[in-house]
């Protein structure tokens, strides 16, 4: 399977022009955290770069501290240096640069009078037209307050023509109630329409591919469903710990941080039904549909349903690394997990009997987030006793299912795994690999995430931002199951229960062997 990218086409090129978004003045909350210097600010840059922000775009970093806007610059390119995707060009800087601000703020009163003056000024002598995009990077319990203050010191005020949007964070609440909570907490300043609330898996190129691969081929969506496929797998392995986010961590886990929002959003982006267009609602639609046909595991289920792990120390990469507990600012004693499995069962026509299998855990072998198909076997094989086997494989005559791995990350790809003849007199069948590789199918570097879902944002396209119904049914599926843990805690001594550096703990590959399936290894 190769695709090979079409010379310039002036068509297209007009359509790229057509996504250069109006002027506006992007403020970033939170301007001196990790998330503003090693993604939003090199993102915001390599648009710059690339010619996608109107001139006028100014963007105001805004945080407690007093800083000038020299050396808020000076830091930033330093940031975008080390770890933008691009390497800074002393005119693309210059130009960015122009751009942007420092505005120090505090909730108290009056505390937001120096932002209102740079914004007024961008307005003034930029052209932004009072637009405004408010990037809350800022922590969970921080996020009711910023927008409350926002509101009642009329920054965000919209004027006729103009906009002003909210780009929030995750976590977006810790369970159900919280979740509901700050819906209503943020509906009650701002309508929908200006909440975006970023899942930076929906701006990734190979997630947005799943739906162009679904919807824009024939040929594998008549396949796509309970009678044709035995199971699906989604593995989001990380190889990285917790990196000095204890605190966070301790408080959240990997099915809070990673099932909650990056794995439901692929579940219902894998098995949702085929929307009619692409426009922002239709999608979202047919994605909370998906979400609300997801069998609910009750809490008294949640222990015998999943599977719970915490790393201990072990390799990864070839460097000793230390367990959880042993991580900066962990209570050593901690019952937090840092991995999780489990099967989701989806209660509708297209996947009754069909289940999915998730998995993700920080410190595992390597990382790799992909996406299984596994295809029912042929009902019968003519084939007997002539399968060549890897070695050390007992011999069996039932012939490998095929696969469709759709390789989120790294090596963004898909592979169509078969059947072949294995060249030679005699007839000796093997499994082969048909592989597609974004990188050498098209010569050119995908954009960051958080590219796109700023530019998106900039646009008002919310079609990749997670919609309030989406975050709630997906945090009524996760509330169950972190009630059920929580009534039931890992008994001593269970924790920790997989060494750094492997694939997660013994019970995971039990529990999918108990159904007599395989993890599928990335
Ligand atoms: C974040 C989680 O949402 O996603 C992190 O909070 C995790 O714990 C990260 O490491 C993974 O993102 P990516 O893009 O590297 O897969």
């Amino acid at each position: 399977m190769t695709a090979v990218e079409l010379e310039p086409n002036p068509l297209l090129e007009g359509l790229r022009s057509a996504r250069i978004p109006p002027p506006s003045c992007v403020v970033i909350f939170g301007a001196n955290g990790d998330l503003t210097k090693r993604k939003l600010v090199p993102a915001l840059y390599a648009l710059a770069s690339e010619g996608m922000l109107a001139p006028g775009t100014t963007i105001v970093g805004a945080a407690r501290h007093e800083i000038t806007d020299e050396q808020f610059r000076s830091t930033m390119r330093a940031d975008v240096a080390q770890y933008g995707r691009l390497p800074v060009a002393d005119e693309v800087w210059a130009g960015f640069a122009q751009g942007l601000r420092y505005a120090r703020y505090s909730l108290s009163e009056g505390g937001g009078a120096h932002l209102a003056s740079v914004l007024d000024e961008a307005d003034r002598t930029r052209g932004t037209a009072g637009n405004r995009i408010f990037y809350f990077a800022v922590p969970p319990d921080a996020v009711v307050p910023l927008a409350d203050w926002l509101h009642d010191t009329g920054l965000s005020d919209v004027a006729d023509g103009s906009f002003a949007r909210l780009i929030i964070e995750k976590p977006f609440g810790r369970d159900l109630a919280s979740a509901r909570e700050l819906n209503e907490n943020l509906h009650r300043h701002y309508r929908e329409e200006q909440i975006y609330r970023i899942d930076h898996y929906l701006g990734k190129e190979s997630v947005q591919n799943l739906l162009v691969f679904r919807f824009a081929n024939g040929i594998f969506e008549p396949l796509w469903n309970r009678q044709y496929v035995d199971h699906v797998q989604i593995t989001v392995a990380e190889s990285i710990g917790i990196e000095n986010r204890a605190a966070f961590y301790e408080h959240a886990g990997a099915l809070r941080d990673i099932v909650q929002n990056h794995i439901m959003q692929l579940v219902a982006l894998v098995g949702m039904e085929p929307p009619s267009n692409f426009q922002a609602e239709t999608v979202r639609d047919e994605k909370v549909k998906l979400l609300r046909a997801v069998r609910p595991i009750h809490p008294d289920d949640a222990v015998s349903r999943t599977v719970r792990g915490q790393y201990g120390a072990g390799w990864v990469d070839g460097e000793r690394v230390v367990g959880y507990r042993e991580e900066a600012d962990v209570n050593p004693a901690s019952l937090r997990e840092t991995f999780v499995a489990m099967k989701i069962e989806i209660d509708n026509w297209r996947w009754e009997g069909t289940p999915f299998y998730i998995r993700t855990g920080k410190r595992l072998v390597k990382r790799a987030t992909e996406v299984v198909i596994q295809f029912r076997r042929v009902p019968h094989s003519p084939f007997g006793g002539m399968q060549m086997l890897p070695e050390g494989a007992l011999p069996h005559d039932a012939i490998d299912p095929n696969l469709l791995v759709l390789r989120i990350q790294p090596d963004e790809g898909i592979t169509l795994r078969f059947v072949a003849k294995v060249p030679g007199q005699a007839t000796r069948i093997r499994t082969v690999n048909m592989d597609f590789l974004y990188g050498t199918a098209f010569l050119r570097v995908s954009p960051e995430a958080y590219e796109r879902l700023l530019l998106d944002c900039m646009q008002g396209d919310p079609t990749l931002f997670a919609r309030e119904d989406e975050v709630i049914e997906a945090w009524r599926f996760v509330t169950a199951i972190l009630d059920g843990w929580r009534a039931h805690p890992p008994a001593a001594g269970q924790f920790p229960n997989y060494e750094a550096g492997t694939w997660g703990p013994e019970e995971s590959f039990e529990f999918i062997e108990r159904d007599g399936r395989h993890w599928h290894r990335p």
